[in-house]
């Protein structure tokens, strides 16, 4: 079925958009969910990092990039001197509940569920979005093509500079490609001090 809440989410503010969310029941995996996992960090960050969906703990925890990834993600963070606490970035995913045992998420998940990610980014207006793997640059670009297909330029999101790049969770199991990664960010931060510049 068509995405019901796409009219709705589209006009909620931060309050209303945080307790859909915490509310929604709009797919299966509402059924095995501890939490949902909104989003963290600072809402009006000139970046916006977007993964996929929660795992283990983000799902216990309610907050994303908690676990091992989300070490990884933290540190390439710090490399730009940003931080979730800090301010300057923004960290949500496609999807707000586990898939069980950390499965692929079903194309009718991420379609039921991606009104809300658009709308956080809609709400935080970032000068780049930075997207980590194939689920979060697939549902924002609308494409099939592969992450390698598509990195190493910035495409546009609604009118915002778009940088894909790999998950950090893939990194963690292909480090050679790490160095890939490396130079996405470097490509990212170059777009996102000439926004700020201009
Ligand atoms: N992987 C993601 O894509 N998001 C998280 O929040 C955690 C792991």
């Amino acid at each position: 079925p068509e995405p019901t809440l796409a009219g709705p989410v589209a006009t909620l503010d931060w309050a209303s958009l945080a307790s859909t969310v915490a509310g929604c029941r709009a797919c299966g995996l509402c059924e095995g969910r501890r939490n949902t996992v909104f989003g963290v960090g600072d809402r009006q960050a000139g970046w916006m990092v977007v993964g996929e969906a929660p795992g283990e703990q983000e799902d216990l925890r309610g907050e994303p990039f908690v676990g091992p990834a989300g070490q990884l993600l933290d540190a390439m963070l710090r490399s730009l001197g940003l931080s979730r606490s800090g301010g300057g970035v923004y960290i949500a995913n496609v999807l707000k509940c586990r898939p069980p045992g950390n499965r692929n998420p079903e194309p009718a998940e991420v379609a039921s569920c991606e009104p809300f990610l658009r709308r956080q980014v809609e709400l935080v207006a970032p000068r780049i979005i930075l997207a980590l793997g194939r689920f979060a640059v697939q549902s924002l670009l609308r494409t099939d093509e592969p992450i390698g297909r598509l990195r190493g330029r910035v495409h546009q999101y609604q009118g915002i500079p778009l940088v894909v790049s790999y998950h950090p969770a893939y990194l963690l199991r292909n480090l050679p490609d790490k160095a890939k990664a490396w130079a996405d960010l470097c490509l990212a931060q170059q777009v996102a001090a000439q926004a700020q510049a201009g």
